[in-house]
């Protein structure tokens, strides 16, 4: 098992993976969307729910971009799956902390690939009667939305690949990549 140095060395000399979105990039964007939503809810005070646990990067960084009062929760959610597939069954593992009626409510998700947790969240978060429910994710695999799904706001539309970083992880790990890559199928090599 190699340390955690070896392996981002070996990531960013595109072994195993090559880069799909440089930090700057995503730092860039993650400015845009904070100050979208903050004039969208402009004299509002929104909750931020981030999804864990892949969100948790996106929303940190997402909320110190907002000009406006918020407050923010966590959900945890998880698909049955394999390293690399959601199986396509979706369990919730916590319940929210605050009260989602009446409020505005913001979902924040680090990616959306098959849809299936936008929309079994937005299932679930409607019953307990929002004001108003929107998503927002940094990656939407846009080809991979079979599902009757809307997403409000979008960081970035990406080819159906396998990626990590910034909250996105390999078997657990990988997270705390600054940049998002994508891995191909030598990644298992990675940790060897
Ligand atoms: C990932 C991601 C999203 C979900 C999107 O979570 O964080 O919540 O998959 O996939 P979908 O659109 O196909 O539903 P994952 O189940 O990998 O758990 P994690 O966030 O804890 O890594």
């Amino acid at each position: 098992m190699q340390n955690f140095s070896s392996v981002v060395q070996k990531i960013t000399h595109g072994e195993c993976c090559r880069l799909l979105l440089s930090e700057k990039k995503i730092q860039k964007r993650v400015k845009e969307l904070g100050q979208q939503i903050s004039r969208d809810y402009h004299g509002c005070c929104p909750i931020l729910i981030g999804v864990l646990k892949g969100g948790f990067v996106f929303i940190a960084d997402l909320i110190r971009e907002l000009t406006i009062d918020c407050e923010v929760d966590f959900i945890k959610i998880s698909s049955y799956g394999n390293k690399k597939n959601s199986s396509g069954k979706i369990k919730l593992n916590n319940k929210l902390d605050c009260q989602v009626e009446g409020r505005d409510i913001i979902v924040v998700e680090d990616i959306v690939d098959s849809g299936l947790s936008v929309k079994f969240l937005q299932k679930h978060l409607s019953k307990l009667k929002p004001r108003t429910l929107r998503f927002v994710t940094l990656l939407l695999k846009s080809e991979m939305v079979q599902q009757d799904v809307n997403v409000d706001y979008v960081g970035f539309e990406i080819p159906s690949e396998f990626v990590v970083g910034y909250g996105l992880d390999y078997s657990q790990k990988l997270r705390n990549l600054r940049a998002v890559y994508v891995l191909d199928n030598e990644a298992e090599k990675l940790f060897d």
